[in-house]
């Protein structure tokens, strides 16, 4: 006999934070996990793509360091829930974005020193392995407090190619150049936006 399993009860209490696209829940007994759901069940197409690369980097047993992993799918009463490593500082609270930290605090010379230097190993990471992403964004990055003075940022969206056929997956050249570009257009960004340089 099949066991058919209830959708998993997500309520307001358990929101963390809405994206434009997605609504990030906690998930009930398992701390270290977050479930994302569509806002509009029909705007799933980006979450697809990004699983199908999560499951191929999965496959080719790539080194998922700066990003925040993908674990599974499961119904929920707010639609398919998609679920992924929840990023937590040392004390426990959720992750706050980058953008957050850069609009939020004075940028003082040592807080910035922090940010460059968990930025400078985010990059090699996704450098160091030739992974893909679409445009960084600052909201889209959280920062991951592991103590007073230290920290690592995490990608927790937009992971992966939006082109129909990602030459970036396959030749390493390809992915090379794109996150060249990416990183650039990114510094540039910060630097408009949020009047610093992250790339120091
Ligand atoms: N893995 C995670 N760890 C910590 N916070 C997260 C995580 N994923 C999402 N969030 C929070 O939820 C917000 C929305 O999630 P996101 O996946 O960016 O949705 P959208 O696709 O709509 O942009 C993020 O901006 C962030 O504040
Ligand atoms: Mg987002």
């Amino acid at each position: 006999m099949k066991v058919v399993q209830p959708p998993l009860v997500l309520s307001d209490a358990l929101l963390i934070a809405k994206g434009r696209h997605r609504a990030c829940y906690q998930y009930p007994g398992h701390p270290e996990l977050c479930i994302k759901v569509h806002i509009d069940p029909r705007d799933d197409l980006e979450t697809i793509r990004e699983v199908r690369y999560f499951n191929w980097l999965h496959k080719c047993n790539v080194n998922l360091d700066g990003i925040a992993d993908y674990r599974g799918k499961l119904p929920t009463t707010l639609g398919m829930g998609y679920v992924y490593e929840l990023v937590r500082d040392y004390d426990g609270q959720v992750s706050k974005t980058l953008d957050h930290y850069s609009r939020k605090f004075e940028l003082t010379e040592p807080r910035i020193n922090v940010l460059t230097s968990a930025y400078q190993e985010f990059k090699q990471t996704f450098q160091r392995h030739y992974i893909s992403m679409m445009n960084l964004k600052a909201y889209n990055i959280v920062f991951k407090r592991e103590s007073e003075s230290h920290g690592r940022l995490y990608l927790i969206d937009n992971l992966g190619s939006a082109n129909l056929l990602p030459l970036s997956y396959f030749f390493k050249s390809i992915a090379a150049r794109m996150l060249q570009r990416k990183f650039r257009r990114f510094e540039s960004l910060v630097e408009e936006r949020y009047h610093f340089s992250i790339n120091s």
